[in-house]
C-alpha cells in the first residue's frame, strides 16, 4: 500500500503543469491530512516490530516524495518566472544593445576634407558665428555702402551690431592679423544667408575655408591642390571645372565646379589669389606675400558624393534621410 501511494504521489508529481497543482499533491500527501501524514500518524498504534519496519518505509517514501517536489518546485518557478518577464532578471542572458548614435553625413564629409588637408600640411582653425561687420566685409576689401555687399543677402542681429557670418572668409584676416606667412589652413564653419532657399541653397549651410600664404605661392598651386583634394574626396574621375568669377578680396578670382552622375555641373567653391588690399588690412606689407584662398560649400560636397538632390534634406530632421550614411 505504502509502495502504491509513492508510485501515485511520484507520477502526479511528474505531471504537474504548475506551482499550485504541486501545491496541491504535497497537500495531498504530505500534507497535515495527506495521505502519508496519516498513515504515519497510525504507525502508534502498531506493535514494535511492525512500526519499525513500517515506519522506516513510510519514512523513506515520504523524504522521496518532499525532495521530488521540491526538484519539480524549483523547475516550475523558473518557468513561472519566465511568464512574468517584466520583474524577471536572467542575469546570464546577454546584454541589450542600446540604439547607438551615428554622424551627421555633414560631419562625415567635413572629417573627410580635414583628413585631407592635414595629409597635406593644412591646420584646421575654428572660428565665431557670430561676426562683426569689420571681419565679415571691410577687412576683405568690401567698404560699407559698397555694392558687393549686396553679394551675401545678411543676417543682422539687432542692437548688438553684429551679424550672423555669411561665410567663412571673416577667418582669414582674424588669423592672419594673428600669424605670419608661410601659412596654411582651412576654416571649416557654419554660415548664414538670408537668401531664398532651393535645391542647392540654404539659409544655413557649411562651408570650409581654405588659405595659403607664402613668398611664391601662386594660381598654379591654387589648382594644383584643388584638383588633389577632389582627386581624394571624390576618386580619381572626378571632373572639374574652374569658371572666372568675382569676390572683392580675390584677384583674380574663380568658381569652381564639379561634373554630377547626372551630367549637370554643380558649383562647389570660390576661390582666388588674395587681393593686396586684404593683406594691407592685416599689416603685412605690400606685394611682400601671396596666395590663394578658396571656400567650399561643405553641404554640396556632401550632394555630388552622396547623389542627393536637395540641399534642405540635411537639416530635415528625418531619419529615415540620416540613417542612411
Ligand atoms: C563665398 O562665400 C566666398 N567667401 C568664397 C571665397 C573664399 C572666394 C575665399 C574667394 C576666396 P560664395 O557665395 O560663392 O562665395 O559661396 C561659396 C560656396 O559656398 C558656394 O560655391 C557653395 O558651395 C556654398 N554656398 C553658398 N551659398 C550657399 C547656400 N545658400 N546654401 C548652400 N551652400 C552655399
Amino acid at each position: 500500500m505504502l509502495n502504491q501511494i509513492k508510485e501515485k504521489a511520484l507520477k502526479e508529481i511528474a505531471q504537474a503543469k504548475d506551482l499550485k497543482q504541486l501545491e496541491q499533491i504535497y497537500r495531498q500527501y504530505l500534507g497535515r491530512k495527506g495521505e502519508l501524514t496519516m498513515i504515519l500518524r497510525s504507525l502508534k498504534d502498531l506493535s514494535d516490530k511492525e512500526r519499525k519496519e513500517k515506519g522506516q518505509l513510510a519514512n523513506q517514501a515520504k523524504s522521496e516524495i518532499d525532495e521530488v517536489i521540491k526538484v519539480k518546485r524549483q523547475k516550475l518557478s523558473g518557468q513561472a518566472g519566465l511568464a512574468r518577464k517584466k520583474d524577471w532578471i536572467d542575469v546570464s542572458a546577454p546584454g541589450f544593445q542600446p540604439p547607438e548614435g551615428y554622424p551627421h553625413p555633414i560631419s562625415l564629409v567635413q572629417r573627410q576634407v580635414e583628413e585631407i588637408f592635414q595629409s597635406i600640411g593644412f591646420s584646421v582653425v575654428d572660428g565665431p558665428e557670430i561676426e562683426n561687420e569689420y571681419y565679415n566685409f571691410d577687412a576683405l576689401n568690401i567698404p560699407k555702402d559698397h555694392p558687393a555687399r549686396d553679394l551675401w543677402d545678411t543676417f543682422w542681429l539687432k542692437d548688438i551690431d553684429r551679424l550672423l557670418r555669411t561665410h567663412t572668409s571673416p577667418m582669414q584676416a582674424r588669423y592672419m592679423e594673428e600669424n605670419q606667412p608661410p601659412l596654411r589652413i582651412i576654416v571649416p564653419g557654419r554660415c548664414f544667408r538670408h537668401e531664398a532657399t532651393d535645391a542647392s541653397h540654404d539659409v544655413q549651410f557649411y562651408q570650409v575655408e581654405g588659405l595659403m600664404v607664402g613668398q611664391d605661392v601662386s594660381m598654379s598651386h591654387f589648382k594644383g591642390i584643388v584638383e588633389e583634394f577632389l582627386k581624394q574626396f571624390f576618386g580619381p574621375e572626378v571632373k572639374m571645372r574652374l569658371r572666372p568669377g568675382y569676390f572683392p578680396f580675390t584677384e583674380p578670382s574663380f568658381e569652381v565646379d564639379a561634373k554630377r552622375e547626372k551630367g549637370d555641373w554643380l558649383e562647389l567653391m570660390g576661390a582666388g589669389m588674395v587681393h593686396q588690399n586684404v593683406f594691407k588690412a592685416v599689416g603685412y606689407p605690400l606685394r611682400k606675400w601671396q596666395g590663394f584662398a578658396f571656400g567650399v560649400g561643405l553641404d554640396r560636397l556632401a550632394m555630388v558624393k552622396y547623389k542627393i538632390d536637395d540641399i534642405r534634406l540635411f537639416y530635415s530632421g528625418d531619419l529615415r534621410f540620416l540613417k542612411q550614411f
